[in-house]
């Protein structure tokens, strides 16, 4: 095949690298996945079916080991929470603690969250898109592989309902500007701290494990929150 008929890979903003599943991880996604698990195909997800009723629908990005999208998931009963991460050892996890809390509110896709927002999520049905310490992708030449481009934007603006929430968070400082100059661009959002500013406090959100991580290096989070302005009619 010459490069010209090559298909275009799309750049990924990951890279399996699974280290072994604990047999308790590995126990959980056999026993567990067929409870809370979803397998994204090329049908959008309906999503009161999928939660067995009508609520306000939170996507959750790269949740890693989940302990937050879980603490954020059990303090908000009155919403239901869509996770998706392609790390199998981290969806595991959260499976585990999901059974252990009884908590019904949360499903759980082991898959690459642009494409499932692509093919699989409905325009306008997210109530709130979370986005907390998405890989930063430190190197300049990587930085093609960071979450937040101005591509995505756009595609999360047009999955979340008007009025709906984006809530990024990240220790890296030239990630968080890079977000602010992608925000700058685009005119489906408002800011709720003003233009060009990082929210006061980290919101609803709670600490996460590579928050933690960041703060023992010295790094300074950034939390940033906007608003999806209304669609013109
Ligand atoms: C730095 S970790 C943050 C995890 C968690 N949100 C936290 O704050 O503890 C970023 C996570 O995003 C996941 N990730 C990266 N790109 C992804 C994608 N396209 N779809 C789903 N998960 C992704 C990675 O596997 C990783 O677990």
């Amino acid at each position: 095949m010459t490069e010209q008929q090559a298909p275009q890979r799309a750049v990924r903003t990951f890279v399996r690298r699974e280290g072994r599943l604990t047999t308790g991880q590995q126990r959980a996604l056999d026993e567990l996945f067929p409870r809370y698990g979803v397998v994204p195909g090329t049908d959008a997800l309906d999503f009161s079916q999928l939660f067995g009723r009508t609520a306000p629908v939170v996507l959750d990005i790269g949740f890693g080991d989940g302990e937050a999208l879980a603490e954020i998931a059990a303090d908000h009963p009155e919403r239901d929470y869509l996770g998706i991460e392609v790390h199998r050892p981290g969806v595991g996890h959260l499976l585990r603690q999901l059974d252990d809390e009884g908590l019904t509110n949360v499903r759980v896709a082991a898959a690459d969250a642009i494409e499932v927002m692509r093919t699989s999520i409905r325009e306008a049905s997210l109530a709130g898109i979370q986005l907390f310490y998405p890989d930063p992708w430190p190197k300049k030449r990587h930085h093609k592989r960071r979450m937040v481009q101005p591509a995505w934007l756009e595609l999360a603006a047009s999955r979340l309902t008007d009025g709906g929430f984006l809530h990024m968070t990240t220790d890296w400082a030239d990630y968080a500007e890079h977000m602010l100059e992608v925000i700058a661009a685009s005119d489906a959002f408002d800011n709720l701290a003003g233009q060009g500013r990082y929210a006061a406090d980290a919101g609803e959100r709670p600490p996460t494990k590579f928050e933690r991580r960041g703060l023992e290096r010295g790094h300074v989070v950034h939390d940033i929150i906007l608003r999806r302005r209304e669609r013109s009619a």
